[in-house]
């Protein structure tokens, strides 16, 4: 059932649910989580069961505040202090080595654990009062099946849980896009997953350039498999010339197509759904799921999406996109 965030009703219930080892729907600034106890290892069982998501891919921790770190890692190297202090709280999450015996199953018995702040109030509210009563973070992957589009309203949720989940509703995500991901427990940054916090403003906190991978064994993360956030049709990435060309080729017969682009469509007479892509990359980042499920939900088999530019604020939702389409 879905309850409003803000009742302070609803936020006992929902703290009362995750004491009794069960699952809720938690809004946050990036996109919903399907939030466990972090130390309670059945209930993160339950959260890799509900996802159909392997074991050994592990989910990020969730905590009211900085200093709740130290709970869970058992280092915290300079530069991640410094990332921590500045985008804390916020769509940022940091790897880091984990204290031996704390959340075993949330951090999928990898050595480390990712730690992440969030900033919605509905968020802060849950992690509070939860960490008031013992619960000191919650492990939340995105609201979906595994593999399938991240959800960024309650009734997304929903629709991949069904009534019986306990969905707190927070309104629709603000940056629409999951955290960025900072691997800090390889001694120097390392870029897991891009975000609505840019390459260029964690350069600049950590004071050293941030690299794409470092040699040894890469941490598992989901989130970089080569297909994911997929709809169920099939997704093309093209220029916006190409569209177009394409429209005018098939006329009327195009047929089952949505289109996600800049500009309207030249009129060929067929029924073609069309979203129009924010010309921002935030701004389009917060429609980019959304208009993913929009276009699942009618049914069409074919979406294409105008190829964004390839600029340094693009990076986010490139990234979602090329792995919508694989
Ligand atoms: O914005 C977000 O981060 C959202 C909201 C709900 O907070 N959560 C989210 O969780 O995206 P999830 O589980 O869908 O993605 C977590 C990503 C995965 O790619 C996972 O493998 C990676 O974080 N991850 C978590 N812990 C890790 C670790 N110890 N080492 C490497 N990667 C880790
Ligand atoms: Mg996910």
């Amino acid at each position: 059932m879905i309850l409003d965030g803000k009742d302070p009703a609803a936020l006992a219930q929902a703290v009362d649910t995750l004491k009794a080892g069960g699952l809720i729907g938690l809004p946050t600034e990036t996109v919903y989580g399907l939030a466990a106890d972090a130390c309670n290892a059945a209930a993160v069982g339950q959260v890799f069961k509900t996802k159909g998501r392997p074991a050994d891919h592990p989910l990020i921790v969730h905590i009211a505040k900085a200093e709740t770190a130290a709970h869970f890692a058992s280092v915290v190297p300079d530069f991640a202090q410094q990332l921590m202090q500045t985008f804390w709280p916020g769509p940022l999450t940091v790897i880091l080595p984990r204290r031996a015996g704390v959340a075993d199953a949330a951090a999928g018995h990898q050595a480390t654990v990712g730690l992440r702040c969030p900033s919605h109030p509905v968020a802060q509210a849950v992690l509070q009062t939860a960490a008031a009563l013992g619960m000191w973070g919650l492990a939340a992957p995105s609201a979906n099946a595994f593999g399938r589009v991240s959800p960024t309203t309650a009734a997304h949720v929903k629709a991949e849980f069904g009534d019986g989940l306990l969905i707190l509703d927070g309104g629709a995500c603000d940056v629409g896009i999951e955290s960025t991901i900072v691997d800090c427990s390889r001694g120097a940054p390392v870029l897991l997953r891009p975000g609505h916090i840019g390459r260029k403003q964690i350069e600049a906190v950590c004071g050293q350039p941030l690299q794409d991978t470092l040699s040894g064994p890469a941490p598992k993360a989901s989130g970089t498999l080569a297909s994911h956030y997929a709809p169920r049709a099939r997704v093309k990435l093209m220029p916006e010339r190409e569209i177009h060309q394409r429209l005018l080729a098939l006329g009327v017969h195009a047929q089952n197509l949505a289109v996600w682009s800049h500009k309207p469509l030249p009129n060929t007479g067929a029924h073609v759904l069309w979203h129009q892509q924010a010309a921002n990359a935030q701004a389009a980042a917060h429609d980019v799921f959304a208009t993913l499920r929009d276009f699942d939900l009618r049914g069409v088999q074919h979406i294409w999406v105008e190829l964004p530019p390839n600029t340094p604020d693009w990076e986010g939702v490139m990234d979602r996109l090329r792995r919508a389409a694989s």
